[in-house]
């Protein structure tokens, strides 16, 4: 705030001088310059120069005080600039970012807008989990339908992924869905920086952390911490209740396969077939994520409690998970949306039920 003062003082100072510059010209724009002398008055080294009265005198005290006003002016100023600098300093880097969400939240915007659409599939300027027309073609028949693909909610993206992960599929998309590649790099229209604009707005719509390691952080810079409780207690919630009235037989089930935020917090969108359009095949057969079924799985952890940490914190590109098992950074981290306890029960349901 204070660096913006400054500006603002700085740009006074160049207006004040700029408009007396205008003014000054205007009104001397038809004054001539004064009539060439003789050489007698023009060359400096012939004129009589002042006599010693005034030199020691006067003159003297004139440029001594012209000489302390200049060192009163470089004590003030020089820790005046030291004081006012960082914030100068944080005023320039804040503004970048938030120069750079509101870049990003122009390509976010709908087509209508302007903007690249995020918003139409995602269900608004908040990201919090819509739907997309598509056609699939089925393999086998060669036939090809409309469905309606869940978009899932992108204001826990970053609960999810990391930032290189959420990078990898704005540039190259999810080839097989709506979401097609944004960056240049997957043949998109994005540059690197619009797409890094993007990162910044969505880091911006993230449902704020609870327990954030810096309390006074933005959610942009917010490390650690974990869904809001209400929020995690409402994903309880809708868990119970369709637990209650019969549609799943447990908690764990229910979680797997429950459509919140649009599948956000489902492990059915990327573990079943057909289930983002709404025809879901054999739950956790495999789809964008391994098939679960039948307990292979169970075999590439060599315990429960290397599954549940794998879960928690998601694949990471290259790094080793299980038993051999290699991740590349699309198994998404539950560890911040879900309770441990959630998690031990979804992993109760992989293990002994799929
Ligand atoms: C035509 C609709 C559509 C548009 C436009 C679109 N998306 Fe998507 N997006 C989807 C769908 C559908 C998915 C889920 C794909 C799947 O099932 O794996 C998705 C997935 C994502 C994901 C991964 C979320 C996760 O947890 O798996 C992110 C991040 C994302 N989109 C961001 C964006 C951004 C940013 C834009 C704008 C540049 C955008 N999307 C534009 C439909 C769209
Ligand atoms: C965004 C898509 C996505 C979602 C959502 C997702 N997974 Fe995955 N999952 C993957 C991918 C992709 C892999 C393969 C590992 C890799 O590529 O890093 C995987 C791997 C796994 C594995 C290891 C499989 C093996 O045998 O090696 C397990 C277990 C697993 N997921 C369980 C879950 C559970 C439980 C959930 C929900 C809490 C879930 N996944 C949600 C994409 C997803």
């Amino acid at each position: 705030m204070i660096s913006l003062v400054t500006s603002t003082f700085a740009s006074l100072i160049a207006l004040f001088f700029v408009i007396g510059y205008v003014t000054y010209a205007f009104f001397n724009r038809s004054a001539g310059r004064a009539e060439i002398g003789s050489e007698i008055e023009l060359a400096a080294n012939r004129k009589e120069y002042f006599d010693d009265e005034i030199l020691e005198g006067k003159r003297l005290q004139k440029m001594q005080l012209l000489g302390v006003l200049m060192l009163a002016t470089i004590t003030i100023g020089l820790p005046a600039y030291w004081i006012l600098e960082p914030s100068r300093q944080a005023g320039a880097t804040s503004g970048k970012e938030n120069r750079f969400i509101e870049w990003g939240s122009n390509l976010f915007a709908p087509t209508a807008e302007g903007g690249f659409n995020c918003a139409g599939c995602h269900g608004g300027m908040k990201g919090p989990g819509g739907a997309a027309p598509y056609t699939i073609t089925d393999s086998k028949t060669g036939e090809v339908k409309s469905v309606t693909w869940k978009a899932p909610a992108i204001n826990t993206v970053f609960y999810r992924f990391d930032e290189s992960e959420v990078r990898f599929i704005l540039q190259y998309g999810r080839p097989f869905s709506p979401m097609s590649p944004w960056g240049i790099e997957g043949g998109g229209p994005l540059n690197a920086q619009q797409i890094d604009t993007l990162l910044a707005y969505l880091k911006s719509i993230q449902i704020p952390r609870e327990d954030c390691i810096v309390a006074d952080a933005k959610p942009l810079n917010c490390e650690g911490g974990h869904l809001p409780v209400v929020e995690q207690e409402k994903v309880q919630a809708a868990a119970e209740k369709s637990v209650a009235d019969g549609t799943y037989s447990s908690i764990g089930e229910a979680l797997f396969n429950l459509e919140l935020g649009s599948g956000g917090f489902s492990c059915a969108r990327c573990h079943t077939p057909g289930w983002s359009w709404g025809e879901p095949g054999q739950t956790g057969s495999g789809a964008f994520g391994w098939n679960l079924t039948g307990g292979a799985t169970n075999t590439h952890f060599s315990t429960e409690q290397e599954m549940i940490n794998f879960i928690k914190a998601g694949s990471k590109f290259g790094a080793k998970y299980g038993v051999q098992g290699q991740g590349s950074g699309r198994m998404p981290g539950f560890g911040d949306l879900l309770t441990a306890e959630q998690i031990q029960q979804i992993v109760n349901y992989v293990r002994n039920e799929l």
